[in-house]
Formats: structure tokens, sequence, C-alpha cells
């Protein structure tokens, strides 16, 4: 039922400081980035752009966020032309290794290859699972250019065909802690990375507000724009994150277990969210995840990753588009069924790994 799919992963082995890139980014904080660039090339609206009261100037406005105009293509990335057959991400035989020739020495990652293609008008949403310390998050600092974690020990990144020697604003990251500012209202966290960016997008004060405000809508936290975060619960805490960095429309969203922290209810409604805003976005989605349900739920592809030194050891397609509420298609039998599957996988791989360890011992 489940298939392996047919780019660039095989199945088996081989297959901070807070403000530190905070000007390339929509966000924050302990240990917490975020950067987020105009859309790809596009020159103009989204036609899903809401209607709602003043919406006339608030399109002009979405179509300087949104559009490419002289000055806003990322300065690492150059804003891809429209179609361009440039893969999304791509990894070849990366590697990293920390605290390399030291007696903390640690293989986090080992020739990780991949190669995510535009989906034009869609984006791509791949999910990432594997047991603690297998390199996930080292993946996605990686994407994100952060330099902690740059250079990869060995092989080459590129995102849209540009190496990866930094962040950069087409990329956006949303964490597990919420990650806002605690001093600052919902209002200006959201506002935050199109201040950094304020000049380039030529926005006044009042064309952030709006933009801003817009965000909170529809992250559905309307009436709170003038709280601050300890005043929210951890659910609206994350929807400020996921506002604040999705402002700035990221052609890349990287989230390292964004709805970890949350409780099950809660949960399902993020999941809910994050359906909603993906397919709105279209943007290419690398999501960490320890929930196997929720893998299988919003990926279109689900790497299962080896216990340490991490390598992609299986990439999984078909999995069931989400259509239905979360909750309500997570309880249907024939979901649970693939996440059984999944689940199998996941522990043969698990224990394959261990054994070969044990027996090279
Ligand atoms: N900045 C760093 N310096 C040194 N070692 C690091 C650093 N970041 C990660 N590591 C090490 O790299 C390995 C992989 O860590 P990583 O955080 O990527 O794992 P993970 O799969 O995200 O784990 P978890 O599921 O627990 O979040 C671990 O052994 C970790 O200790
Ligand atoms: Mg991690």
């Amino acid at each position: 039922m489940l298939k392996e799919g047919e780019t660039g992963v095989k199945d088996g082995p081989g297959g901070p400081a807070l403000l530190e890139e905070s000007k390339s980014a929509g966000v924050p904080l302990e240990g917490g980035r975020s950067d987020g660039e105009p859309a790809p090339g596009a020159g103009g609206l989204p036609s899903e752009v809401p209607s709602r009261p003043g919406g006339g100037w608030l399109r002009r406005l979405l179509g300087r966020v949104w559009s490419s105009p002289p000055g806003s293509p990322s300065p690492d990335t150059p804003a891809p032309e429209p179609g361009s057959p440039l893969p999304v991400v791509e990894f070849r035989h990366v590697s990293k290794v920390f605290g390399e020739g030291t007696r903390q020495e640690s293989v986090a990652l080992r020739d990780i290859n991949f190669c995510i293609q535009d989906v034009p008008g869609r984006g791509e949403f791949i999910c990432i699972i594997g047991p603690s310390g297998c390199g996930k998050s080292t993946l996605l600092n990686l994407i994100a250019g952060f330099s902690t974690h740059l250079p990869p020990t060995t092989g080459e990144m590129y995102v849209y065909g540009q190496p990866i020697t930094g962040p950069g604003r087409d990329r956006g990251m949303i964490f597990q802690k919420y990650s806002s500012y605690p001093h600052r209202t919902v209002l200006r966290n959201v506002t935050f990375g199109l201040e950094m960016h304020r000049r380039e997008l030529g926005l006044s004060r009042r064309e952030m507000d709006d933009w801003a405000r817009e965000w909170i809508h529809r992250v559905h936290l309307d009436g709170n724009e003038r709280k601050y975060p300890h005043e929210l619960s951890g659910g609206m805490q994350q929807r400020v994150a996921i506002a604040r960095t999705l402002a700035l429309k990221p052609r890349i969203i990287l989230m390292d277990e964004p709805f970890s922290a949350l409780d099950e209810p809660t949960r399902y409604d993020m999941q809910d969210l994050i359906v909603e805003l993906w397919q709105e976005q279209q943007a290419t989605v690398f999501m960490v995840t320890h929930s196997i349900a929720e893998a299988c739920y919003l990926g279109d592809r689900v790497w299962i990753f080896s216990p340490a030194p991490g390598t992609i050891a299986k990439e999984i397609r078909d999995l069931p588009l989400p259509t239905e509420p979360a909750l309500v298609q997570q309880s249907r039998p024939e979901f649970e069924e693939v996440v059984r599957e999944v689940t199998r996988e996941f522990q043969r791989i698990v224990t394959e790994k261990l054994l070969e360890q044990k027996r090279a011992q």
C-alpha cells in the first residue's frame, strides 16, 4: 500500500543568538529565528487574498509584499523565474559532524541526498520523523542556513540553485518553543519581520499594521492584537509565531515540532490551520514531528530517519490527502491503518540500525 518515492531518496542506508539573523527574519528568540521572503517572482496578488473591508488598498499592499519588486529578492537567494525548473532545495552528500576531532565528536547527519522540485500552484509538504538525536533539527537548521550549523562537514546544499551560505527571507522557521517577543504585543510581534524589511518592502507603518492584522485574522486571533504573549494560551502563542513567519510569505517553511507542546485538541486545531494556510501559501514545507499520525495527515511525503548518524532511511509517498478536519480523518480506520504501517516501518528501521550498530561494536 505504501510506496517509496522515486526522487532522490533510496531505501536503506546511504540513502543562536537572538537577533543574529533577525535582519533576515520574521522572528526571534531564545534560539529561535525565522526568515521569509516575498513570493517567487509572482508579481501581483494571489487570487485567494480575502476581500475584506479596505480590500482595495490591502490588495495594493499585498501586491508589494508578495510581488517581486526591485530589491525584494533575498540577498542570498534571487527569486527564480516563474516556472523555474530549479529545485526548491537540493542536498548532495551532506554530512554534519559536530565537535569533529574532539572527544565530543558527534555525527548528526550522514550522506543526505534529496532534490525537492517546485510543485506549481501547490508546493510540497515533507514530514520528517525519526528517533531523538538523529539529526532532524540539524537538517532544518542547515536548510535555514543558521551560522550555528554552517558549513556542512561535507556536501553541497542549494536553495533555488544557490548555495546556502546563510539565512534568507525565502525561508521561514517555526519552532517548538513559542518564539514570541514577550515585550511586544501580538500586533507588534506579527509586524516584527515586516519592520525588519520595511524599507525594501516600501511599507508605511499603517500598511504594516494592516497586513499584520490580516494575518492575525488568518490565524484566527482577531481581538487579541493588543495582548502580550503571556496573556495567550500555548496554541495562541504558536499562532502568533505562524502569523509572524508567514506574513513574509516565505517560499520555504521550516517547522521543528511546532505543535509538540500543545494538548491533543489544540494540536488538531493547529493541523487544520496549517492545512488551510498551506493551501494558500503554496510553499514547500519541511516539518519535523514526533507524531506519526500528524506526519501521515500533513505530509505528501514522510521521511523516516535512521537512528544517529541520521540518514533518510525511507521515503513514503501516496499518503492520504488531508481532505477532512484532522480529528475526523485521523479517527477513520483506514487512516489508522496507514499510521500503523508507517509505525511498523519506523520500528523496523530503528531496530535494524541498532542491531547493525551492536554487531559492529
Ligand atoms: N550545535 C550543536 N553542537 C553540538 N552538537 C550538536 C549541535 N546540534 C545538534 N548536535 C548533536 O547532533 C545530534 C543531532 O541533533 P538534532 O538536534 O539534530 O537531533 P533531533 O533529531 O532533532 O533530535 P530530537 O528529536 O530530540 O529533537 C545530537 O547528537 C546532538 O547532540
Ligand atoms: Mg530536534
